[in-house]
């Protein structure tokens, strides 16, 4: 098979990025490893920056996302006595919308077919070859055969541990890695939330998040050591921790239900240089990886799909060969940014178990100058709002 533009991935980067080059009538193929359901199955984001939105409008998807979703003006730091309150909007004129990525996802998906978006599920051995030539192009297996796809350029939207970032030369690239000490437990439950908006704690026993899907399904996050076993943790003793960490004004208001599903997740920062080499390019965490405090990573992938978009889109429409080979720095800008903020903000929530008296003194200290400074919740407000494309 011939396309113009294979995509390895059907996660929100893939996706995104396919219906994005569709629309301007490229051609595409995506080629996903796994079942629909399964990529829909997995709990991950849930808020969206005003450029995540704004992409999904501009596609004509919006509708669902604006019915269903939550606009939320603000958000909380908590430092295990006080909330104190980032007033979003009034600092930055934005909002974030809390609408989770399996809705964006699926969202993306069920357009797939009218709009002529082809993906491929359950593709098997999915490799990249040639990819520093001119005639990159793709095999994977189905049902015991085995198939090509040739294409003018191939694009790595296959998450953290695809194959197209393992495609580029190690001569050639360099990764820069942060592994954190700790990972989150993650509930999910047909609750109402403790508030209307989100809480961020840094309590003296870890960091918790209480979060949401919607007005009757909750999302909360405790720090929990990397070796933590799932089974420890009985939905009760979540539920208790969750109260402790978010302070007496979110436990009073905590409803407790049965886990839908609860998982941990490990915390990292990773960046890897150049995205693109070739006719490979890469977007979302097949590059890059935050650290969730801050909710970064789903925006980012949607950041990149923008400025990967506009090349692909400037390429095949104007034969502007500049815009492609712009891609990574132009991205790279911007995710450099993000990985600030979400490493600042995870350093600032979280207890380390190396951290001392002195360590955890900065913390609060941080906090209360937070509280008492319009200049320091600018900064916040302006990174998690999103900044500027
Ligand atoms: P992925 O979603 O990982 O998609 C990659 C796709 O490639 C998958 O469908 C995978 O099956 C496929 N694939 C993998 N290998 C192959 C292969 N060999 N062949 C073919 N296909 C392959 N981000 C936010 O912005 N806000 C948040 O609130 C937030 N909260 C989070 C909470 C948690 C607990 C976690 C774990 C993450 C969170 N994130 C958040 C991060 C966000 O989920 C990711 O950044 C986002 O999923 C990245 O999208 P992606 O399309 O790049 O990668
Ligand atoms: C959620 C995840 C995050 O990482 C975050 O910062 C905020 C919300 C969530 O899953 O709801």
């Amino acid at each position: 098979m011939k396309t113009q533009v294979a995509i390895i991935g059907a996660g929100p980067a893939g996706l995104l990025l396919g219906h994005l080059l569709r629309a301007e009538g490229i051609e595409v193929v995506v080629i996903e490893r796994a079942a629909p359901d399964y990529v829909l199955g997995r709990i991950r984001a849930g808020v969206l920056e005003r450029t995540t939105t704004d992409l999904m409008d501009r596609l004509g998807l919006g509708a669902r996302m604006h019915a269903e979703g939550l606009p939320h003006d603000g958000f909380h730091l908590a430092d295990g006595e006080r909330l104190i309150r980032i007033d979003i909007e009034a600092l930055t004129g934005k909002k974030v919308m809390v609408y989770g990525q399996t809705e964006v996802t699926r969202d993306l998906m069920e357009a797939a077919p009218e709009r002529g978006l082809e993906i491929i599920y359950e593709a098997g051995d999915v490799a990249l070859h040639a990819v520093d030539s001119d005639a990159p192009y793709v095999t994977y297996s189905k049902d015991g055969v085995t198939y090509r796809i040739d294409a003018q350029f191939a694009c790595g939207c296959d998450g953290f541990h695809g194959p197209s970032r393992k495609a580029v030369p190690a001569s050639v690239a360099k990764a820069y890695e942060k592994v954190y000490p700790f990972g989150w437990l993650g509930i999910l439950a047909d609750v109402p939330p403790c508030h209307h908006e989100l809480i961020y704690a840094n309590h003296d026993r870890g960091f918790a998040l209480a979060s949401m899907r919607s007005e009757s399904r909750s999302r909360y996050y405790v720090q929990v050591p990397l070796d933590e076993k799932i089974e420890e943790w009985p939905d009760d003793r979540l539920w208790d921790e969750l109260a402790t960490r978010l302070g007496p004004e979110a436990a009073a208001n905590m409803t407790r239900g049965p886990a839908l599903e609860k998982s941990i997740a490990p915390l990292r920062s990773f960046v890897f240089e150049p995205m693109r080499h070739g006719r490979l390019m890469l977007a979302g965490d097949s590059a890059h990886i935050v650290p969730p405090t801050g909710a970064k990573g789903l925006n980012l992938a949607a950041s990149d799909v923008h400025y990967l978009s506009e090349a692909l889109i400037g390429y095949f429409k104007r034969g502007d060969a500049d815009a492609v080979a712009g891609y990574s720095d132009k991205a790279l800008a911007r995710v450099w940014k993000s990985e600030r903020f979400s490493w600042q903000l995870t350093k600032l929530m979280h207890r380390f178990p190396d951290g001392d008296a002195f360590d955890r003194r900065m913390q609060v200290a941080e906090l209360d100058y937070i509280a008492s400074s319009l200049a320091a919740q600018t900064t916040i407000a302006e990174n998690y709002v999103g900044l500027p494309l």
